[in-house]
């Protein structure tokens, strides 16, 4: 199916939704001029997050305190708790240079268990993996094995298998967990089952992206998640953490830092919210929180879409999809990013794939002006998006004075949503300045890459550079 030209596809829209599309465009374009403005304010931001009085944005050390060398070796499982599912690795970390094997399960994360007991959150997960183990080593005998856990939440570590969850975020909401140490939470329910791992790392899935992919690609300095949610680590020099003086340790030694930039612009200063954010942010469990990320991140970006919509046939004169049964538009994260993709993707110039996607998700049949709103709408949040993410990765390069690097990036928004990195790295143009490229193929001097699996062999990595810094009587 060869895509139409699309051109003059506008050309028959009636004024007054033209207007309408004027209005959201100027709603939801991020010029480079309001971009290099948030990108100042975000370095401003990270430094402060370093300080002891601290600030919106965590920067959470995290006690992974060096890049892998590529000739980390054995067997380490890794648990990722995602939003979405369950995955249980058990990773080999081979003799030969920056090779691994990996077996993995999925399982479902139930939706009820992100809003339910802290207890069944940890027997779930407990379940999960000792059912890995006994489909993988049945009747054997296993030695204690190390297992480095990928909570992907903000949270205090004064060790590397501790972690105290500040808050829980995308749209996580179980109660007696926040303020407390999960791991002994974790180790209890797998103690209860007689299951023989030992815990030696909780890791954020940001650092377990940028230890794999420093594992291949020595040229990574920035990991990054685009997906359900939004976040970055870096390594930063201790001797740049004010927070952490009291530890004395070596100034130049590493420690990467889950920045946790989600959270970037609570106070609101500088983001350029629209009514739809505020509303999105009202509505969820934890209003004034991750006002950054609840632009951005896969989870919102559905949201923020519905919203407009529903406000465009309540509340505006142009009044779209009139005489239409809007029940299903009217339930809040009914529709998720990846329903934003297909409409972007939609190759057809009578936009037959959207109005397909209309008529069965939600019932409604648009017309072929509204299909035109539609569309455009979609490329507004998502492009604005992808500028707004290119604003942390240009903020953390400032403030590195990184003039070259690659970010290894991972997430179902980076992944899937159409033309998110291209439009990424054309704000990365304007905020940095760079020159015009000189070859189409020329690499950009900052280029954001698909990472390795930071959760499955970051975690693994992590565990095993955790075991050689024990071992060596480091902290
Ligand atoms: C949220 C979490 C953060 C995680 C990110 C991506 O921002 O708070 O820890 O890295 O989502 O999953």
């Amino acid at each position: 199916r060869k895509p139409p030209s699309r051109k003059g596809s506008m050309a028959d829209m009636p004024k007054d939704l033209l207007q309408e599309i004027k209005w959201l465009e100027e709603l939801f374009t991020v010029p480079t001029a309001k971009l290099k403005e948030i990108t100042t304010h975000f370095v401003a931001e990270l430094t402060k997050g370093l300080t002891v009085e601290g600030g919106s944005i965590p920067m959470n050390p995290t006690w992974c305190m060096s890049y892998p060398t590529g000739y980390e070796t054995g067997t380490f499982l890794a648990l990722d708790m995602g939003g979405t599912n369950l995955r249980v690795c058990e990773i080999t970390l081979t003799d030969k240079k920056s090779e691994f094997d990996i077996i993995q399960s999925k399982y479902r994360m139930p939706e009820e268990l992100k809003t339910g007991e802290a207890d069944e959150l940890w027997e779930y997960i407990a379940d999960c993996l000792q059912q890995f183990l006994s489909s993988h080593h049945p009747d054997e005998k296993i030695d204690e094995m190390h297992l480095g856990f990928t909570f992907s939440y903000p949270a205090t570590q004064n060790y590397i298998d501790h972690g105290i969850l500040q808050t829980w975020t995308k749209g996580f909401d179980i109660d007696g967990v926040e303020g407390e140490n999960v791991v002994p939470m974790f180790k209890t329910a797998l103690e209860k089952r007689g299951v023989p791992i030992k815990l030696t790392a909780l890791i954020n899935d940001t650092t377990g992206t940028l230890i794999a992919s420093a594992y291949t690609d020595t040229a990574i300095k920035i990991g990054c998640i685009f997906g359900t949610g939004c976040n970055a680590a870096y390594m930063e020099d201790c001797g740049s953490i004010p927070k952490l003086a009291h530890m004395n340790l070596p100034p130049d030694t590493p420690m990467a830092i889950n920045c946790e930039w989600g959270a970037f612009d609570n106070e609101n200063k500088v983001l350029p919210r629209t009514p739809y954010d505020i509303i999105v942010d009202k509505e969820s469990p934890r209003p004034g929180q991750q006002s950054f990320e609840k632009m951005i991140a896969g989870l919102y970006l559905g949201e923020i879409f519905r919203l407009v919509l529903l406000d465009l046939h309540d509340n505006k004169e142009v009044h779209i999809f009139e005489e239409q049964n809007l029940d299903k538009l009217r339930k809040a994260y009914t529709l998720d990013s990846s329903f934003l993709s297909l409409i972007e993707e939609d190759p057809f110039e009578n936009l037959s794939e959207v109005q397909f996607l209309f008529q069965n998700k939600l019932g409604i049949s648009a017309t072929r002006p509204e299909l035109e709103l539609i569309r455009r709408l979609a490329e507004l949040i998502g492009t604005r998006a992808a500028r707004l993410s290119a604003c942390g990765v240009a903020a953390i390069a400032k403030k590195k004075n990184f003039e070259t690097c690659h970010v290894g990036a991972d997430g179902s928004v980076f992944n899937k949503y159409p033309h998110f990195k291209a439009r990424g790295a054309q704000a990365l143009y304007e905020i940095l300045d760079w020159p015009a490229k000189k070859s189409k193929k020329a690499e950009d001097p900052i280029e954001i890459l698909a990472a390795e699996d930071g959760s499955g062999v970051g975690a693994a990595l992590i565990a095993a550079l955790t075991m050689k810094r024990v071992k060596e009587g480091n902290m």
